[in-house]
Protein backbone atom coordinates (compact mmCIF):
# COMPACT_ATOMS: atom_id res chain seq x y z
CA UNK A 1 0.00 0.00 0.00
CA UNK A 2 1.87 3.03 -1.03
CA UNK A 3 1.72 6.03 1.08
CA UNK A 4 1.13 9.80 -0.27
CA UNK A 5 2.35 13.25 0.10
CA UNK A 6 0.61 16.06 0.48
CA UNK A 7 1.26 18.51 -2.02
CA UNK A 8 2.92 21.18 0.31
CA UNK A 9 4.72 18.22 1.56
CA UNK A 10 5.84 16.71 -1.71
CA UNK A 11 6.41 20.54 -1.83
CA UNK A 12 9.22 20.18 1.17
CA UNK A 13 10.97 17.10 0.55
CA UNK A 14 11.46 17.92 -2.93
CA UNK A 15 13.78 20.75 -2.39
CA UNK A 16 16.46 20.42 -4.99
CA UNK A 17 19.77 19.19 -4.47
CA UNK A 18 21.30 23.01 -4.86
CA UNK A 19 18.34 24.56 -2.79
CA UNK A 20 19.56 21.84 -0.37
CA UNK A 21 23.11 22.28 -0.66
CA UNK A 22 22.86 25.82 0.09
CA UNK A 23 21.04 25.48 3.14
CA UNK A 24 23.51 23.05 4.23
CA UNK A 25 25.89 25.74 4.30
CA UNK A 26 23.45 28.26 5.36
CA UNK A 27 22.73 26.28 8.32
CA UNK A 28 26.32 25.38 9.58
CA UNK A 29 27.01 29.26 9.54
CA UNK A 30 23.80 30.05 11.44
CA UNK A 31 24.92 27.62 14.14
CA UNK A 32 22.86 24.23 15.36
CA UNK A 33 20.11 26.36 17.49
CA UNK A 34 18.84 28.14 14.25
CA UNK A 35 18.55 24.86 12.33
CA UNK A 36 15.84 24.40 14.04
CA UNK A 37 13.61 27.12 11.88
CA UNK A 38 14.89 25.32 8.72
CA UNK A 39 14.36 21.83 10.03
CA UNK A 40 10.93 22.79 11.06
CA UNK A 41 10.09 23.51 7.14
CA UNK A 42 11.21 20.48 6.40
CA UNK A 43 9.44 18.40 9.09
CA UNK A 44 8.50 14.58 9.38
CA UNK A 45 4.85 15.61 7.58
CA UNK A 46 6.35 15.89 4.65
CA UNK A 47 7.16 12.32 3.63
CA UNK A 48 3.98 10.51 4.95
CA UNK A 49 4.40 8.07 7.78
CA UNK A 50 6.46 4.95 6.51
CA UNK A 51 10.04 4.86 7.53
CA UNK A 52 12.78 5.78 5.14
CA UNK A 53 15.40 2.37 5.30
CA UNK A 54 18.57 2.36 3.85
CA UNK A 55 19.84 -0.74 2.57
CA UNK A 56 23.57 -2.10 0.59
CA UNK A 57 26.73 -3.42 1.59
CA UNK A 58 29.08 -2.71 3.74
CA UNK A 59 31.03 0.90 3.05
CA UNK A 60 27.79 2.08 1.42
CA UNK A 61 27.15 4.91 3.47
CA UNK A 62 24.30 3.53 5.55
CA UNK A 63 24.80 5.44 8.70
CA UNK A 64 26.93 8.46 7.78
CA UNK A 65 24.47 9.52 5.18
CA UNK A 66 21.10 8.32 7.38
CA UNK A 67 22.36 10.40 10.16
CA UNK A 68 22.07 13.45 7.91
CA UNK A 69 19.08 12.64 6.31
CA UNK A 70 17.33 12.50 9.57
CA UNK A 71 18.64 15.64 10.35
CA UNK A 72 17.68 17.22 7.82
CA UNK A 73 14.38 15.54 7.47
CA UNK A 74 13.95 16.20 11.49
CA UNK A 75 13.18 12.81 11.85
CA UNK A 76 15.34 10.49 14.31
CA UNK A 77 17.99 8.76 13.65
CA UNK A 78 18.00 4.39 14.16
CA UNK A 79 20.93 2.26 13.59
CA UNK A 80 20.05 -1.04 13.30
CA UNK A 81 23.46 -2.49 14.20
CA UNK A 82 23.93 -0.40 17.67
CA UNK A 83 20.44 -1.34 18.34
CA UNK A 84 21.92 -4.86 18.42
CA UNK A 85 24.95 -3.48 20.64
CA UNK A 86 23.17 -1.91 22.72
CA UNK A 87 20.48 -4.99 23.35
CA UNK A 88 22.90 -7.42 23.77
CA UNK A 89 26.16 -5.37 25.41
CA UNK A 90 28.27 -6.68 22.96
CA UNK A 91 30.31 -5.08 19.95
CA UNK A 92 29.13 -6.37 16.78
CA UNK A 93 32.53 -8.46 15.82
CA UNK A 94 32.11 -9.81 20.02
CA UNK A 95 28.66 -10.79 18.99
CA UNK A 96 29.58 -12.74 16.17
CA UNK A 97 32.79 -14.41 17.94
CA UNK A 98 30.50 -15.29 20.78
CA UNK A 99 26.98 -15.91 19.34
CA UNK A 100 27.81 -16.67 15.74
CA UNK A 101 26.25 -15.28 12.06
CA UNK A 102 22.75 -17.15 12.72
CA UNK A 103 22.14 -15.78 16.04
CA UNK A 104 23.12 -12.21 14.40
CA UNK A 105 20.73 -12.47 11.77
CA UNK A 106 18.08 -13.18 14.60
CA UNK A 107 18.53 -11.00 15.92
CA UNK A 108 19.06 -8.48 13.61
CA UNK A 109 15.44 -9.44 12.26
CA UNK A 110 13.98 -9.21 15.64
CA UNK A 111 15.64 -5.41 15.89
CA UNK A 112 14.42 -4.37 12.63
CA UNK A 113 10.75 -5.73 12.98
CA UNK A 114 10.70 -3.51 16.62
CA UNK A 115 11.94 -0.25 15.11
CA UNK A 116 9.02 -0.44 12.21
CA UNK A 117 6.92 -1.13 14.64
CA UNK A 118 7.96 2.31 16.28
CA UNK A 119 7.31 5.80 15.22
CA UNK A 120 8.78 7.05 11.68
CA UNK A 121 12.29 7.23 11.48
CA UNK A 122 15.61 6.93 9.45
CA UNK A 123 16.52 3.42 10.11
CA UNK A 124 19.99 2.27 8.95
CA UNK A 125 20.25 -1.37 8.62
CA UNK A 126 23.25 -3.95 8.18
CA UNK A 127 24.78 -5.01 4.55
CA UNK A 128 23.01 -8.25 5.14
CA UNK A 129 19.55 -7.07 6.65
CA UNK A 130 18.01 -6.54 3.39
CA UNK A 131 18.78 -10.50 2.68
CA UNK A 132 16.49 -12.08 4.58
CA UNK A 133 13.11 -12.55 2.86
CA UNK A 134 10.96 -11.58 6.35
CA UNK A 135 12.72 -8.23 7.01
CA UNK A 136 12.48 -7.56 3.21
CA UNK A 137 8.70 -8.01 3.43
CA UNK A 138 8.29 -6.09 6.76
CA UNK A 139 10.39 -3.03 5.17
CA UNK A 140 8.14 -3.09 1.90
CA UNK A 141 5.12 -2.87 4.09
CA UNK A 142 6.33 -0.58 7.18
CA UNK A 143 9.08 1.33 5.21
CA UNK A 144 9.93 3.04 2.02
CA UNK A 145 13.43 1.31 0.94
CA UNK A 146 16.48 3.13 -0.46
CA UNK A 147 19.24 1.42 -1.84
CA UNK A 148 23.20 3.09 -1.67
CA UNK A 149 24.36 1.86 -4.63
CA UNK A 150 28.59 2.14 -4.66
CA UNK A 151 31.10 0.46 -6.30
CA UNK A 152 33.83 -2.12 -4.89
CA UNK A 153 36.93 0.64 -5.21
CA UNK A 154 34.50 2.92 -3.05
CA UNK A 155 32.97 0.18 -1.06
CA UNK A 156 36.66 -1.24 -0.16
CA UNK A 157 38.08 2.43 0.57
CA UNK A 158 35.68 3.07 3.36
CA UNK A 159 35.68 -0.50 5.16
CA UNK A 160 39.17 -0.51 5.29
CA UNK A 161 39.07 3.00 7.57
CA UNK A 162 37.77 0.55 10.25
CA UNK A 163 38.31 -3.16 11.50
CA UNK A 164 34.72 -3.41 12.56
CA UNK A 165 32.93 -5.65 10.38
CA UNK A 166 33.37 -9.47 10.71
CA UNK A 167 32.38 -10.73 7.51
CA UNK A 168 35.71 -8.93 6.01
CA UNK A 169 38.46 -10.45 8.26
CA UNK A 170 37.39 -13.72 6.90
CA UNK A 171 39.77 -13.22 3.74
CA UNK A 172 40.50 -10.44 1.48
CA UNK A 173 38.34 -8.03 1.95
CA UNK A 174 38.74 -6.68 -1.66
CA UNK A 175 37.52 -10.22 -2.80
CA UNK A 176 34.73 -10.61 -0.35
CA UNK A 177 32.98 -7.34 -0.99
CA UNK A 178 33.02 -8.54 -5.00
CA UNK A 179 31.78 -11.84 -3.80
CA UNK A 180 28.68 -10.16 -1.61
CA UNK A 181 28.20 -7.80 -4.77
CA UNK A 182 26.78 -10.59 -7.01
CA UNK A 183 25.22 -11.95 -4.52
CA UNK A 184 23.37 -9.21 -3.00
CA UNK A 185 22.93 -6.49 -5.77
CA UNK A 186 19.94 -8.17 -7.53
CA UNK A 187 18.53 -8.62 -4.10
CA UNK A 188 18.83 -5.00 -3.64
CA UNK A 189 17.90 -3.70 -6.66
CA UNK A 190 14.32 -4.94 -4.69
CA UNK A 191 14.13 -1.74 -2.91
CA UNK A 192 11.84 1.19 -4.02
CA UNK A 193 14.73 3.68 -4.93
CA UNK A 194 18.35 3.11 -5.38
CA UNK A 195 20.67 6.39 -5.18
CA UNK A 196 24.34 6.18 -6.07
CA UNK A 197 26.88 6.48 -3.21
CA UNK A 198 30.14 7.91 -4.87
CA UNK A 199 33.21 8.71 -2.87
CA UNK A 200 32.47 12.04 -1.90
CA UNK A 201 30.49 14.37 0.40
CA UNK A 202 28.22 12.46 2.18
CA UNK A 203 25.93 15.54 2.03
CA UNK A 204 25.61 15.24 -2.17
CA UNK A 205 23.82 11.18 -0.95
CA UNK A 206 21.62 13.08 1.11
CA UNK A 207 20.43 14.98 -1.65
CA UNK A 208 20.33 12.58 -4.17
CA UNK A 209 17.95 10.43 -1.67
CA UNK A 210 15.78 13.74 -1.50
CA UNK A 211 15.75 14.21 -5.23
CA UNK A 212 15.08 10.62 -6.13
CA UNK A 213 12.01 10.67 -3.62
CA UNK A 214 10.70 13.60 -6.01
CA UNK A 215 11.18 11.80 -9.07
CA UNK A 216 9.41 8.77 -7.60
CA UNK A 217 6.63 10.95 -6.20
CA UNK A 218 6.20 11.97 -9.74
CA UNK A 219 6.41 8.90 -12.11
CA UNK A 220 2.90 8.33 -10.03
CA UNK A 221 -0.30 10.05 -10.82
CA UNK A 222 -1.01 10.03 -7.12
CA UNK A 223 2.14 11.14 -6.01
CA UNK A 224 2.97 7.70 -4.41
CA UNK A 225 6.78 7.36 -3.09
CA UNK A 226 7.05 3.56 -1.61
C1 LIG B 1 27.04 -7.06 7.71
C2 LIG B 1 27.15 -5.69 7.71
C3 LIG B 1 27.41 -4.92 8.93
C4 LIG B 1 26.96 -5.68 10.17
C5 LIG B 1 27.54 -7.05 10.18
C6 LIG B 1 27.14 -7.86 8.94
C7 LIG B 1 26.77 -7.75 6.42
O1 LIG B 1 26.73 -3.67 8.89
O2 LIG B 1 25.56 -5.76 10.22
O3 LIG B 1 28.93 -6.93 10.27
O4 LIG B 1 26.34 -8.91 6.44
O5 LIG B 1 26.94 -7.13 5.36
P1 LIG B 1 27.18 -2.46 7.92
O6 LIG B 1 26.61 -2.74 6.56
O7 LIG B 1 26.57 -1.26 8.55
O8 LIG B 1 28.65 -2.42 7.92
Amino acid sequence: MPYRFTSTALHTICRSGDEFAKSETMNSERGARSDEKEKSTNGKHSIGHKSIVLVGLMGAGKSSVGRRLANVLNLPFRDADTEIERASNLTIPEFFEIHGEAAFRDGERKVIARLLEGPQHILATGGGAYMDEQTRTLISQKGCSVWLKADLDTLLKRCLKRNTRPLLQQGDPRQILDDLMRKRYPVYEQADITVESADGPHEVVVSSIIKALQAHAGHTTSAAIC
